[in-house]
């Protein structure tokens, strides 16, 4: 039996004549039995069933927290469409860059308009850009329509506010300032069947002076780890062959735990579940990789060949005032030590363009390092005001034109060097994770190497989830065609 099945079975036989319970995840089980009711009726008046739809904004934690949602609306009863004409649409909201937040508003009138062709639809936002206290004034001013708010640090309340907004027929707001508490054993969907993101740790302690995520999500707190084994245990006994450990910065997991262990060690053990094929996880601060990780890393059968390791800045200068802990000199010797322990890994990184003071030789420093290391991909951002970190308020903003000039010169040297790096495997046969359909072309399939370029090759649905060897023919720039590698007799070698 699935997770989810085991917990539908425990809510169906919740009694709700009695008070709901004192402690978590059993309270939140008594919401999602009492929600069940609301959704139910809603649904015997308009005489079919329910429907929900979330939206997500922004990174693999914000997809991650999705999935909860959604293993919670389809406990009460929710049918999860594409569509945002529904009975109830989530938007779970990125706050790292402006432009994100000016996505969600550009498309809340567009969900008005829905909701005037269905009163009872309930529109719900959630995330980090929630967190801002400026953010939810406006809402509150300018958009009172809208029926729930919730945060970052409270999604495991979801049923919970669901019923309150039924009962109370008004605008709820729910927005903590911060926890320490992690609620475990909550319903769950994967959007995948065969692989998962497993979160295991929440918060950031860094403070990049850019970076509005610790405000938005609060203190690190890592997860324990029986709690993290005994969640891919059950993703595995459910056909996870592959999962991506979460965390702002994975390598310094473990320091406030009952017994505190490193990020390598946790690797470990994970590396032991049987049945579990592949190992991601993002992502990993420069100033916390440790010799021990890499060499775990060089051993491991499990761990794909792949490290995020963001650059932000090539300037020792630039990187003291981002208080990224890390020289240039630093982030080279750690990257190419890795590079020497693991020739085959994937290099991959971010880097913000025009953080406040950057100069043209800052720049040629950060563009020294692209060429040095050689990327296998780079995402590069225009450096994006936040409202309340330490940078936002430094005098010596750089202008738009000479950001706009230096991020076409950087995209360029990032696009040619990756074009490169991908090259280098052509003609290879390597092992591929099939993740879907091609988009393109219904004929072709979509797969991952374990280095995280995509390759694309004639097949069939039935090979969805399954790790197959691919002959990489060509190199189309950021990814590949292939060929499957059959042998006479039609196994797959
Ligand atoms: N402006 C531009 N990029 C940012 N990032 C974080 N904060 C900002 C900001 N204020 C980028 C960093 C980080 C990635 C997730 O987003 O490069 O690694
Ligand atoms: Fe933001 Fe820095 Fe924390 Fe990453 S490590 S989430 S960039 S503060």
């Amino acid at each position: 039996m699935s997770r989810q099945e085991e917990l539908k079975a425990i809510i169906e036989t919740i009694d709700l004549t009695g008070e709901a319970p004192q402690t978590d995840p059993e309270k939140q089980y008594y919401y999602i039995a009492k929600a069940r009711i609301y959704a139910g009726n809603l649904s015997d008046k308009l005489g079919r069933p329910l429907t929900a739809c979330i939206r997500t904004f922004g990174c693999q934690m914000n997809a991650r927290d999705s999935e909860k949602l959604v293993g919670i609306l389809e406990q009460i009863g929710y049918t999860i469409i594409e569509s945002e004409h529904a009975d109830f649409v989530i938007y779970n909201t990125c706050t790292v860059r402006e432009n994100a937040n000016q996505r969600v508003y550009g498309r809340l009138g567009y969900l008005n308009n829905i909701k005037k062709s269905n009163p009872h639809m309930m529109i719900a936002l959630c995330g980090c850009m929630m967190q801002e206290s400026e953010v939810v004034d406006k809402i509150r001013k300018s958009y009172s329509f809208i029926d729930l708010i919730f945060g970052t640090h409270n999604i495991y309340k979801f049923a919970e506010l669901i019923v309150t907004r039924f009962e109370s027929k008004r605008m709820v707001i729910d927005i903590w300032k911060d926890t320490d508490k992690i609620v475990e054993d909550l319903p769950s969907e994967r959007k995948y069947s065969f692989k998962s993101g497993v979160n295991i740790m929440f918060g950031c302690n860094n403070f990049c002076s850019y970076c509005i995520v610790p405000y938005v999500r609060g203190r690190e707190r890592s997860r324990e780890v029986k709690d993290i084994i005994r969640e891919i245990e059950q993703d595995v006994s459910e056909g996870v062959i592959e999962i991506m450990l979460l965390g702002q910065n994975v390598n310094s997991y473990g320091q406030n735990i009952t017994n505190p262990i490193t990020f390598a060690r946790l690797l470990q053990e994970v590396e032991k579940i049987a049945g579990l094929e592949r190992i991601r996880f993002m992502t990993s601060h420069p100033k916390d990789l440790s010799d021990e990780l890499i060499d775990v890393m060089s051993k491991s059968k499990k761990i794909c060949k792949h490290l995020h390791l963001p650059l932000q800045s090539g300037s020792s200068r630039i990187l003291k005032d981002m208080n990224r802990h890390y020289t240039k000199e630093q982030y080279l010797e750690v990257a190419h030590k890795i590079k020497k322990a693991i020739p085959d890994i994937s290099l991959t990184t971010d880097i913000i363009v025009g953080f406040p003071g950057e100069t043209e030789e800052d720049f040629l420093e950060t563009l020294d390092v692209v060429r040095e290391i050689k990327y296998d991909s780079a995402f590069t951002f225009i450096y994006s005001k936040r409202t309340g970190t330490p940078a936002a308020a430094k005098g010596n903003q750089v202008s738009e034109a000479v950001i706009k000039e230096r991020f076409d010169r950087l995209l360029k040297e990032v696009q040619g060097i990756s074009r490169e790096m991908c090259a280098r495997y052509t003609g290879n046969t390597q092992k591929v994770l099939v993740e879907g359909i091609n988009e393109q072309d219904s004929s072709m399939m979509t797969g991952r190497l374990s280095n995280n370029f995509l390759v694309h090759f004639h097949g069939d649905p039935s090979m969805i989830g399954k790790i197959l060897e691919v002959n990489l023919v060509e190199c189309k720039g950021f990814y590949y065609i292939g060929e499957l590698a059959y042998c006479i007799n039609g196994t797959v070698h």
